[in-house]
């Protein structure tokens, strides 16, 4: 079966390519290395002794994807690729639209175009409204996200739903994320933000190492246990699959089906960042400050639906994740470089 992933050099889709090369997948990888390196790639092809096609094209050109399909007779597509810093969309909505709606959209066509009628789309927990009732099951309300980024994901979701009323035929798993976290644990693939990190793990990991000074907490005043925010950190290499079991579980059955992708537990920034030191061995200095603009108190997930549908759950515990992390980051202080 041959396997096409937009965004398959990035950190969720490279973990993705090496679980489908191991499973015996063909792997296609569409990227425009946007946020990305050609080395995650090389490095997942020395890992799994199994090599891989790799397109460096963008997903807004429709007539190249369309030729990258048909050229290598793709079963099924997993779509990583899209712009994903929440605090940049709120600065340049045009590009965020754009990039991740407009994506999609030329992906669809493309898609059409070539006879592909499976997909496995990134969807995110930032679509459900802030609740206080935990966890979250497929079935809770979506909202109106507080960012464009936000926005984009759920209105790919409705896009893609309207899509399939249309034309029957397709079969579509709508994904949606929890917090993924931590790396392969040969150290060897791992996240590599660009620039100053926005998610928590990255941060802790880039201050561990010496690259930043500290790390801010938003906010210790949060009906939490203490006080700082709680969230479902899931280990990517369970995300990675996740999305395996979803493909197979589509695969000729046309329908759109939801999952969430989370652990099903809470833990707070500092549950994390005690774990991060636990297993590191390193100091990791913070200070609190004020919350940030458009942050929850909490959020994580009912998997159950996952584990029923797929026969998947979570099997790497939080101390996993940040031994992974900090394998990674201490193997790759500067991360891949740009190549
Ligand atoms: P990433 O930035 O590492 O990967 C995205 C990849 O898409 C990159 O390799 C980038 O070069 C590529 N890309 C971007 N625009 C493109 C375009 N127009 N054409 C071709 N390639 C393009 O991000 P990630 O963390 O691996 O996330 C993958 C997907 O999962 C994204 O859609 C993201 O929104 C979603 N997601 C991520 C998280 C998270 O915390 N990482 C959470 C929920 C959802
Ligand atoms: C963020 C995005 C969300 C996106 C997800 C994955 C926001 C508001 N939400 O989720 O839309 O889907 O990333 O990319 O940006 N924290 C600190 N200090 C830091 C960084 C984070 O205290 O330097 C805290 C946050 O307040 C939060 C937790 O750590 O309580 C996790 O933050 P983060 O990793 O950014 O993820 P989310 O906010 O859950």
């Amino acid at each position: 079966m041959v396997m096409l992933l937009t965004g398959g050099a990035g950190y969720i889709g490279s973990h993705t390519a090496l679980v489908l090369l191991e499973a015996g997948y063909e792997v296609v990888v569409y990227d425009n290395l946007s946020n990305a390196s050609r080395e995650s790639l090389r490095r997942v092809e020395r890992l799994t002794g199994r090599t891989l096609t790799f397109i460096e094209a963008d997903i807004r050109d429709t007539a190249r994807l369309q030729k990258a399909l048909t050229d290598h007779a793709v079963d099924a597509v997993i779509h990583f690729a899209g712009l994903k810093a929440v605090g940049e969309s709120t600065e340049k909505p045009l590009a965020y639209y754009e990039n991740n709606v407009g994506g999609t959209l030329s992906l669809c066509e493309a898609m059409t175009a070539a006879g592909v009628h499976t997909l496995v789309f990134s969807s995110s927990a930032t679509v459900y409204a802030a609740s206080d009732d935990m966890p979250l099951a497929e079935t809770a309300p979506t909202g109106r996200p507080t960012n464009p980024y936000g926005s984009s994901k759920l209105m790919i979701e409705w896009i893609l739903r309207d899509l399939q009323a249309a034309q029957p035929d397709w079969s579509i798993a709508i994904l949606r994320y929890f917090n993924p976290a931590g790396a392969h644990d040969s150290g060897e693939i791992g996240e590599d933000p660009n620039g100053i990190p926005n998610n928590l793990l990255p941060y802790v990991s880039q201050v561990a190492i010496g690259r930043l000074p500290q790390l801010s907490v938003y906010g210790s005043d949060y009906p939490t246990p203490d006080g700082t925010g709680v969230r479902d950190y899931i280990h990517v290499m369970d995300l990675a699959e996740g999305h395996l079991k979803a493909a197979d579980a589509i695969w000729g059955q046309p329908g759109v089906y939801t999952w969430n992708l989370g652990a099903g537990t809470g833990h707070s920034v500092l549950d994390a960042v005690r774990a991060f030191e636990r297993v590191s061995g390193r100091e990791v200095p913070y200070r609190i400050v004020d919350r940030r603009p458009g942050d929850l108190a909490q959020c994580w997930a009912n998997p159950q639906k996952a584990e029923t549908d797929l026969n998947w759950r979570c099997r790497r515990s939080l101390d996993d994740i940040m031994a992974d992390a900090w394998r990674w980051q201490s193997q790759n202080p500067e991360g891949y470089g740009r190549d």
